[in-house]
């Protein structure tokens, strides 16, 4: 498969993936699987991404963002970008609520510490919060808090399989950049914002240790965007999407199915 048609084969199978999430359910694990196979295939030619950000001078230069961010695809169902963060620096911890993700790595290499969210814990220690604090001010109810067991962390470069998180399982994570810059390719679904029925909107929050309850499951709390994090945007350069025959190819998919 040429570069040109991976990375639409990838954005199509992504789509057929997620617009039948909740359709049938083997169908969505076969679909999930070949999407998985194609993420851990992908490399770094077949989104041509910028040499320029393996280089130390373009992370040094005064006022550059520590992350730059690349949009390739966004609709109401998936997401599709790469995230490259520069030596050294850590994507903070952070949520995908009610989505399934696949990060791959394609350049560099990237520690990855991520969590699984524990529901019976994290309600019982939501409950306990709201009503032992009720009638006072310092509580607030908008604050998420979340228990989460700690997965051992993962170690990947571009030779590695590609990560998968679930609504619950390793829906956390912190992503450092390790021996130099790294990039990623995140395929996100729902995306960040989108209104789904029974959550609403989503957005992406940042949390902090607060406590370890037990060994290796720790009680989270949301916390404020990081005063050391920020983001800039570079333009997508890999090769043209086809996005009329993205939809129609995936229609038909989805057609052939029912
Ligand atoms: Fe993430």
């Amino acid at each position: 498969m040429t570069a040109n048609a991976f990375i639409n084969v990838l954005i199509k199978q992504s789509l057929r993936t997620f617009r039948m999430v909740n359709c049938n359910p083997e169908l969505f694990t076969t679909n999930l699987q070949n999407l998985k196979h194609l993420m851990d295939n992908l490399t770094s030619e077949h989104v041509n991404l910028d040499h320029k950000f393996q280089i130390e001078e373009t992370w040094n230069r005064p006022g550059k963002a520590p992350m730059t961010y690349i949009q390739i695809y966004n609709d109401r169902t998936i997401n599709v970008g790469i995230f490259i963060l520069k030596p050294g620096m850590k994507l903070p911890l952070h949520d995908h609520p009610y989505m399934y993700g696949l990060l791959k790595v394609i350049c560099g290499k990237a520690k990855i510490e991520n969590y699984s969210i524990e529901p019976k814990l994290t309600e019982r220690i939501t409950q306990t919060a709201s009503s032992s604090s009720s009638g006072s001010d310092d509580y607030d109810l908008n604050r998420k808090e979340l228990v989460a067991k700690r997965n051992p962390d993962i170690v990947a470069d571009h030779t590695s399989e590609c990560c998968v998180l679930r609504p619950l399982e390793r829906n956390l994570h912190e992503i450092e950049s390790i021996d130099g810059a790294c990039a990623f390719l995140d395929v996100l679904s729902p995306p960040y914002d989108v209104y789904v029925p029974e959550y609403g909107p989503r957005k992406c929050s940042y949390y902090s240790l607060f406590q370890e309850l037990e060994p290796d499951i720790f009680h989270l709390l949301e916390i404020g965007s990081p005063h050391w994090f920020w983001s800039d945007e570079a333009p997508y350069k890999g090769p043209k999407l086809h996005i009329e025959n993205i939809e129609s190819d995936t229609e038909i998919a989805e057609q052939s199915s029912k």
